[in-house]
């Protein structure tokens, strides 16, 4: 194992055309904070860069929607979501912004390099040009029909439906986003990364992580590299952008693809915030120096951005230099989706709860709470107003909030608001309480003895795992055992007969509650420094994180052995932690979202009437270039990974054939087997998560989104071309 001095955590970098959502904080920018946290508690040297992504066509896309320039779209989204992230307690060292000067001159300058090396090679192609607003349209500019699933509202880069990576020129009936028309191919002149020349070389780096990433993370990564990586576009031909660093004829017009400068925005946001510390250095001990650990956070539609585009561009920086050279990322923990009330949280559809709203009826340590205990970090989750309530009252409030306030107030009210008696270590580390003089111990489920020391191991474990919600969720298991621990025993009755005992379970409690604000504190920060503060501490945790500079006396080792001893003076008053979310205060929210998804069905009403507008003419010979054919099946399954699909194996005359179809939530695949069906013979074979499909079979729409497949009838048919 690699030993590291530091590390570098970055989140993903929003795009600054909207606010940013729950499934946002939830898959990024909260497990992002949550580690960087832990880790300070723990004494470690680690920095959290963030910032906003303000190139890119969804900026100008929603800067024409809404008649304004692209400055003014990024201006408003940057400082919107730079305070909802400051509100909800995301401590990021520095929030950055792509349109930076020191930004622009960092992807340049990586541009230049590379180009020098002549890595980049210049290709002419095809392009959609849209005659109506005289420009090329990138892939976000066109819209269509995703061949695969068949959502008629697929980008030209990706189906949000399907998740499928797509190049426009699949989409079945192109529109252009700028006019609704029917785009036109023209030539253009565009730079290439050659990512195959990488190839071999990210095959080894992500091979020497397949134990320590995420599955999801490895095995999407994998499914690319066995494809067989393509060369790519890293140059668009549009106005909002940095520039192609060069003064030839051919480079004007041209800037750099978002996602060529967007993830160097890490490293450009690391110098300013060097710089702004005065030491313009310092970012290189953070890219360049192997004792720094590299962690990004960032949602699973971002993963091979980050587990090959960026570090294939570090690499070809690297290639023939002695000095200077970056470092890869070690772990690139990525999240699967966190959905709300049973939907996909969608910007496009405008279903979303957004951070900053949220944060105006409800204490930012609630929400961070309930979203980790939803952390989405093997499959989807959802969340729901319900579980926000549920998880507040009786997790936050009863729980919590209970213990602190009960084990602050009987010590104000009895033991004039000092620790009454010294806490001995081993009754802290096992939970133990002397009340007569055998020592009571509390025993698990299992029969064991309860250790405080262990339990925290465990939480470090899960930590260090990037497992959150297990690490937030035994952390409130202490809470509810030091709870349960203090309604056992019940000093208020126990002072009446025994004042040491008493005395001694008191003791216990607060040292508990120490050891509480510590363990809680990469969760819900601003709680903890409030407990803090009744246990009658000066400064802020964060003040305290601060002075440390020896990890053996760090705040996370303090919390297995608080020392709150006899003679210290809590700060003598009390206050609740969490006020209970009432019914009444979530019914408006409940509306809203019932009103969202009539909004949604309505929407999806009108996309269907719109289908009447037929396709443009074709000729009957371009007709005739379709083979159609009477196929059957005669195998069907499932595709592991792809919940829409269903695996067909046809019979098509003497032939068989292999076809990936979109209609696993319309048909089981024993529905499926035996029917014949009509098939598109001849389309180009293309491979979707790992398996061929050789064709298309046809199916129709009805209401709701129900497919139904097209079964021609008829005897001695199977093979046969459509006439
Ligand atoms: N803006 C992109 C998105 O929202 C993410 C970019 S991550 C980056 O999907 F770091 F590469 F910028
Ligand atoms: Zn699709």
């Amino acid at each position: 194992m690699h030993h590291f001095k530091r590390t570098l955590v970055t989140s993903a970098l929003p795009y600054a055309n909207g606010p940013v959502h729950l499934g946002h904080l939830a898959g990024v920018y909260l497990p992002a904070d949550i580690f960087v946290r832990y880790k300070r508690l723990k004494g470690e040297d680690i920095i959290h860069i963030g910032g906003s992504d303000e190139h890119g066509v969804p900026i100008t896309i929603t800067a024409e929607k809404e008649g304004i320039s692209p400055q003014d779209v990024v201006d408003r989204y940057h400082h919107k979501n730079c305070d909802a992230f400051s509100k909800c307690g995301i401590s990021f060292d520095y929030y950055g912004r792509t349109t930076s000067a020191i930004h622009h001159e960092t992807a340049q300058e990586f541009f230049l390099e590379i180009e020098g090396k002549g890595i980049f090679q210049q290709k002419n192609e095809k392009l959609f040009f849209d005659r109506y607003a005289n420009r090329f349209l990138s892939d976000r500019y066109v819209t269509g029909t995703c061949p695969i699933c068949n959502n008629s509202e697929a980008n030209g880069d990706q189906c949000e439906e399907c998740g499928t990576h797509l190049s426009p020129l699949e989409l079945i009936n192109p529109k252009s986003k700028l006019s609704d028309a029917t785009p036109e191919l023209r030539d253009t002149m565009h730079w290439y990364f050659p990512l195959g020349r990488f190839q071999e070389q990210l095959e080894a780096y992500v091979h020497t992580h397949k134990e320590d990433w995420r599955s999801n993370v490895v095995n999407y990564t994998n499914t690319w590299l066995k494809q067989g990586l393509n060369d790519r576009a890293i140059t668009r031909d549009l106005s909002w952008g940095i520039k192609v660093p060069l003064e030839s004829e051919e480079a004007v017009g041209k800037v750099l693809y978002v996602w060529f400068d967007a993830v160097l925005g890490y490293i450009s946001f690391t110098k300013e915030w060097a710089a702004q510390r005065g030491e313009s250095e310092l970012w290189k001990s953070y890219w360049q120096d192997p004792h720094c650990r590299l962690v990004h956070f960032i949602g699973k539609d971002n993963v091979v951005f980050h587990t090959l585009m960026f570090p294939a561009i570090l690499m070809a920086w690297n290639k023939g230099r002695a000095t200077d050279l970056y470092n890869l990322a070690d772990n690139v923990p990525a999240s699967e989706f966190m959905n709300f009330e049973g939907r996909k949280f969608s910007k496009s559809r405008n279903y979303a709860v957004y951070l900053g709203e949220f944060l105006e009826k409800f204490p930012a340590d609630t929400l961070r709470y309930s979203i980790a205990m939803n952390y989405p970090e093997n499959k989807d989750t959802d969340f729901s107003w319900q579980d926000f309530q549920n998880r507040t009252n009786g997790e936050l409030a009863d729980t919590l909030g209970n213990f602190i306030k009960r084990s602050v107030d009987f010590t104000n009210s009895r033991f004039g608001g000092v620790v009454p008696i010294d806490c001995p270590l081993d009754v802290m580390s096992s939970f133990t309480v002397i009340l007569t003089h055998d020592n009571d111990v509390e025993i698990d489920e299992l029969g064991n003895r309860v250790n405080l020391v262990d339990l925290i191991d465990e939480i470090r474990d899960a930590y260090d795992g990037f497992h959150f919600r297990e690490a937030v969720s035994k952390t409130m298991d202490i809470a509810r055992k030091a709870n349960r621990f203090l309604t056992q025993y019940e000093p208020w009755k126990l002072i009446k007969t025994d004042h040491e005992a008493a005395a001694r379970v008191m003791s216990v409690s607060l040292n508990l509650c120490h050891s509480l604000s510590i363990l809680f504190y990469p969760v819900i920060p601003e709680t903890c420094n409030r407990i803090h503060a009744m246990l009658g501490f000066d400064g802020t945790i964060e003040s305290l994180v601060m002075q440390v500079d020896n990890p053996e006396d760090s705040l996370w080792e303090q919390a297995k052995n608080p020392g709150l001893n006899m003679g210290h003076k809590l700060a003598g008053t009390s206050e609740i932690l969490f006020t209970k979310i009432e019914d009444t205060d979530i019914a408006p929210e409940l509306k809203k979202i019932e009103a969202l998804l009539a909004e949604a069905e309505k929407r999806e009403a009108v996309a269907v009437e719109s289908r009447m507008e037929f396709k443009p003419v074709i000729t009957f010979d371009d007709f005739l270039k379709v083979d159609l054919r009477v196929a059957q099946v005669i195998a069907a399954e499932t595709v592991k990974k792809a919940g829409k699909l269903l695996k067909l194996q046809l019979q098509v005359g003497s032939v068989t054939k292999q076809v990936l179809a979109g209609i696993a939530k319309h048909y089981t695949p024993e529905e499926m087997v035996g029917k014949n069906v009509l098939l598109v013979a001849n389309l180009a074979e293309r491979s979707i998560r790992d398996e061929v499909s050789e064709g298309m079979i046809l199916a129709v729409e009805g209401i709701d989104g129900k497919l139904f497949v097209v079964e021609p009838s008829g005897d001695e048919i199977n093979g046969k071309q459509i006439q």
